[in-house]
């Protein structure tokens, strides 16, 4: 496949078609966006901003760089390519996709959708995008590729033309199926990656008391705004986690690092070693449009 980067921001505010000067981006009625040292675009307007600086914080995404960069999570970025690599094949003709990750976190995901995609020998065009809300994610996700387009912005105001967007990945993110439809082509579609029942059981035992099992989150909410449940898979296997950093970047990245109490932080600090099962589900929803 053929890789480029997205080259079609929006205004945030009306929708308008940036354009690129120097060190920003402006729309024709003078909103102006600054491109960041690190080459990634901060279309974030300050009204959507509940706090000065949103989404995940520089520890946690530190914590996620290092972990994802250990490999334990290949088999997740495997099972990725070869879903996307199923709606390329199936787009019949269309051979120049736009793919959003939404909600990219530091990047990995899509820089190793790219790497694959590269290697591979589909004839297809792939376009993409990563945002994110937290600005931290945004200058470690720029200096993996200057291949994919990169910006600071939310899932509510997304910087895409309406129809303009062939499939967005939202991986354990926090998926807005109105704004996510608004800018889905004709027929485009969400791969929606969530946690299943059983993904971290072992570290979330040694977190609560009680393991509360986590249902899948329902799909009623994307189903309510127009989406078609497509397809669902799952993928489950175990890692061993085989020093402390490497148990206590997995904790720092996940939102469990927020509830655990003192006394199973200090239980969790004298682990040197842990196996856990992880069960992610893969869903595609389409677009009834
Ligand atoms: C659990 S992390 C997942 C990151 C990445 N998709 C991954 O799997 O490595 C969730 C991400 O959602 C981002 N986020 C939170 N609220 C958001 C919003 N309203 N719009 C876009 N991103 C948001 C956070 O900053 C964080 O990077
Ligand atoms: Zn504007």
């Amino acid at each position: 496949m053929k890789i480029s980067a997205f080259t079609n921001f929006v205004c945030p505010v009306e929708g308008l078609s940036l354009l690129r000067s120097a060190n920003s981006l402006h729309c024709v009625k003078g909103h102006n966006f600054d491109v960041a040292r690190e080459g990634y675009c901060n279309l974030l307007l300050v009204q959507q901003k509940k706090t000065l600086n949103p989404g995940d914080n520089k520890e946690m995404v530190a914590a996620r760089g290092r972990f994802l960069g250990g490999g334990h999570f290949t088999r997740i970025a495997d099972k990725l390519f070869e879903i996307v690599g199923t709606i390329v094949a199936e787009s019949k003709g269309s051979g120049h996709l736009r793919i959003v990750d939404a909600g990219c976190g530091e990047g990995y995901y899509l820089d190793q959708l790219r790497k694959r995609a590269v290697d591979s020998n589909f004839s297809a065009t792939l376009e993409l995008a990563g945002f994110d809300i937290s600005k931290w994610a945004l200058k470690a996700a720029a200096k993996r590729s200057t291949d994919i387009a990169w910006a600071v912005a939310g899932n509510r105001q997304l910087p895409f033309a309406a129809g303009s967007i062939n499939l967005i990945l939202s991986m354990f993110g926090f998926a807005d199926w109105e704004s996510f439809k608004t800018v889905l082509a004709k027929n485009g579609q969400v791969l929606l990656v969530d946690p299943g029942p059983d993904h971290l059981i072992e570290l979330r035992k040694i977190i609560y008391p009680t393991v509360n099992v986590s249902p899948l989150p329902p799909a009623s909410k994307a189903i309510a705004s127009g989406f078609i449940l497509q397809r669902e898979e799952s993928l489950k296997f175990s890692i061993s986690l085989k020093n402390s950093s490497q148990i206590q970047d997995l904790l720092a990245m996940t939102p469990h690092a927020f509830r655990i109490t003192a006394k199973a932080r200090k239980e969790l600090e004298a682990l040197k070693h842990l196996t856990v099962t992880v069960d992610v589900v893969f869903r595609i929803l389409r677009v009834d449009n």
